[in-house]
């Protein structure tokens, strides 16, 4: 967790490298506060649970966002941050006037290490001048969530290829009726978007499993390890008609704004399996619900989704009906639960 080297370098201004006072700015488990001191002794781990809000589910780095602190409790958690060498999260996450205050009423702060996805943002908001920028080092947990977003891919490509809405409904009818086809990733073109931290490791599992992949570049050059083609995000249309998955690894910008819009909807081969671990802007979803309603897309698996409410009973009443709880939509995290 602490790079050693670079933190003597940057710790304490007396010259003496000394233990590390971290403080809880974001709320975390109890457990797990013992767990990094105890692989960390280099390190006290001051925490206050009561100052933070209460997490609403596991890595609710937010917390609940109707919490309110008290005056004092505010004084305190400011007087706990305002003595903190480092920082575990930005101080109410995504509140670039918090980060702005602290970094500026707390001298010794050398590092702040950003929790939820978009610190580099708040970062930017927060308006630090170049000095600030010197002093203090922001890291973020880019390359964490690697490995499980690529098992919750091939785990969505798999159910998708497995038809396991179809095992399921069976299953709850007493069914064990005809054979049906069944596909296989061995014999299926994956299409990846996005090639980064998450991208890279989603490529290495297809590879495992046999699967063709191709992935998405901006800039022309040779496909990295594992990627047998390259093509232009701009030219998603006329590749998706060749492909028996999709994979979203994209984070949200203006440029990946619906890059999957209803153009690249009616363009999928039928049956097609998306999988969404990026962010949710990057899909159509009203065009993504028709698409499913009619087939084009057999088997969605989104672990984001643009509406905060997931795909909500008032706004998809369709995918909230009884027959769609036969097909195809499993949604985690952001959704928070699945429709199935
Ligand atoms: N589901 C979750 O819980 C979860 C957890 C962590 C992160 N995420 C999301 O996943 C995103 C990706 O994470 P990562 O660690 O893989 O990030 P990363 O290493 O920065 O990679 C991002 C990739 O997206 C590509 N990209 C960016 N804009 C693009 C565009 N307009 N067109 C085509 N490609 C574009 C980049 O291509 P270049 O190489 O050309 O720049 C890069 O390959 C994050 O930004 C975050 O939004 C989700």
């Amino acid at each position: 967790m602490i790079v050693g080297g670079r933190w003597s370098a940057v710790n304490p201004p007396s010259g003496r490298v000394g233990r590390v006072r971290v403080v809880l700015a974001t709320p975390l488990d109890e457990d797990l506060c013992r767990l990094v001191e105890e692989r960390e002794p280099r390190l006290t781990l001051i925490r206050e649970h009561a100052l933070l809000p209460p997490m609403r589910w596991p890595s609710d780095h937010t917390g609940d966002p109707e919490w309110r602190r008290t005056p004092a409790q505010q004084r305190r958690f400011e007087e706990l941050l305002d003595s903190a060498d480092a920082l575990y999260g930005i101080p109410g996450e995504h509140d670039a006037a918090a980060l702005a205050r602290t970094v500026a009423a707390n001298p010794r702060l050398r590092w702040v290490q950003a929790m939820a996805a978009g610190g580099g943002a708040t970062v930017r908001a927060a308006g630090l001048t170049a000095a600030q920028l010197e002093r203090v080092v922001f890291t973020t947990t880019a390359g964490v969530h690697g490995g499980p977003l690529a098992e919750f891919v091939v785990f969505g490509l798999l159910a998708g290829a497995k038809t396991l809405p179809l095992l399921q409904a069976r299953q709850r009818a007493h069914e064990w009726g005809p054979r049906w086809f069944m596909g296989q990733l061995a014999d299926q073109v994956v299409l990846v978007l996005g090639l980064g931290g998450i991208g890279r490791e989603v490529v290495q599992r297809l590879r495992a499993f046999g699967c063709r992949v191709i992935g998405t570049a901006r800039r022309p050059g040779p496909p990295p390890e594992g990627v047998d083609e390259l093509v232009h995000p701009a030219d998603l249309a006329a590749v998706v008609g060749r492909v028996d998955g999709i994979v979203v690894t994209l984070p949200a910008t203006p440029a990946t704004e619906r890059m999957i819009d209803r153009e690249v909807l009616a363009a999928v081969r039928p049956g097609c399996t998306l999988v969404n671990v990026g962010r949710g802007s990057v899909i159509d979803e009203p065009a993504l619900v028709e698409a499913l309603r009619d087939g084009r897309i057999g088997f969605a698996a989104l672990d984001v989704v643009a509406h905060p409410g997931g795909f909500s009973r008032a706004e998809f009443p369709w995918a909230w009906s009884p027959e769609q709880r036969l097909r195809a939509v499993l949604l985690t995290r952001s959704g928070r639960r699945s429709i199935l």
